[in-house]
């Protein structure tokens, strides 16, 4: 059983305040993109996790667990445990997202493996799992795994888990420029709190743009590159100061639109059509900003069997 899940980049991450429970109440606008990792399960004697880099993709693997605390082996176990079953499966993982680079890869992951095992284990005919079943085990797993499952274009809030599908027309075409090493999540909302508090700022109480929208409605690139917002940006910049070049050369190489990718260190930059796309990724390669740049369309399909 061999599923793929995509990346994603938050056309507008608006943070509000911390809540009691350690997450923050957010207006998350998920984007799914055509970079995907694959993830294969096998019926083996005990719960196994292999993680490779994809053929054709430069993505780093060192950091990824291979153990019970990767997030696809816990998926496995979640799913085991609904269905009574013990969770014997082998999971071999090709990446093609960049790991802790702010696309959700290990949440693609997870997603991947919640598919792959329900498909493994449960009754084709009469299942016990329904698709709503599987983003509540999702949401468990982390805030951005119910939307690796869903895919496409949607609303998040909550801590990003509760989603509504968004109106979007046509592909939006898209240039990543990915980091050498990866950004904690938890380091990088950490540190937004800390500016906020360092500047006596509010945290503002998140709402959906309705520029963003519109733009999205009406499949207008330019429009959609002018309201593009992160407000994890300013935190992963003071990070990682080094992005700033790399937003500035994706700017003055003419990208429409450009920002840190959720969390980061992934930048995302925003072109008009595939062939601005493909030139924008040619000027970002020989500027040397990146670790390596990769091209992608949007949106795609959430987590499917292959
Ligand atoms: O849900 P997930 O495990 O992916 O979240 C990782 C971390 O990101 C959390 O532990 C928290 O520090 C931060 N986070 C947050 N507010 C959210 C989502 C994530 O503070 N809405």
């Amino acid at each position: 059983m061999t599923v793929r899940a995509p990346a994603k980049v938050n056309l507008q991450l608006s943070v509000g305040p911390l809540r009691d429970d350690g997450y923050h109440d957010l207006v998350n606008v998920f984007h799914a993109v055509s970079l995907f990792d694959e993830l294969t399960a096998v019926p083996a004697d005990e719960l196994a996790v292999t993680v490779e880099t994809a053929p054709g993709s430069r993505v780093a693997v060192d950091g990824v667990p291979a153990d019970d605390d990767n997030l696809a082996a816990r998926a496995a176990r979640l799913v085991a445990a609904r269905l009574g079953v013990e969770p014997a499966v082998a999971l071999r993982i090709r990446k093609a997202i960049p790991v802790a680079g702010g696309m959700a890869g290990g949440s693609a992951d997870a997603a991947a493996a919640l598919l792959a095992c329900a498909r493994l284990w449960d009754s084709p005919d009469d299942p016990r799992l329904s698709r709503d079943d599987l983003l509540e085990l999702g949401a468990d797993l982390g805030s951005d795994v119910p939307f690796a499952l869903l895919g496409g274009t949607a609303i998040g809030v909550g801590r990003g888990e509760r989603l509504t599908p968004a109106l979007a027309r046509g592909t939006f075409h898209w240039v990543f420029a990915t980091a050498d090493g990866g950004l904690s999540t938890p380091a990088v909302y950490a540190e937004c709190d800390r500016l906020r508090a360092e500047r006596g700022e509010e945290a503002p109480r998140p709402r959906v743009s309705e520029e963003l929208m519109s733009a999205l409605a009406t499949g207008d690139a330019k429009a959609l590159g002018v309201v593009l917002s992160n407000d994890l940006q300013a935190a992963a910049l003071v990070l990682r100061p080094s992005l700033r070049r790399t937003l500035t050369a994706g700017h003055e190489a003419g990208a429409i639109g450009a920002l840190v990718s959720g969390s980061g260190p992934t930048c995302a930059f925003l072109a008009e059509n595939a062939e601005h796309a493909a030139e924008l990724a040619a000027v970002l390669a020989g500027e040397g900003v990146a670790k390596s740049i990769v091209r992608a369309g949007g949106p795609v399909p959430g987590a499917t069997v292959i």
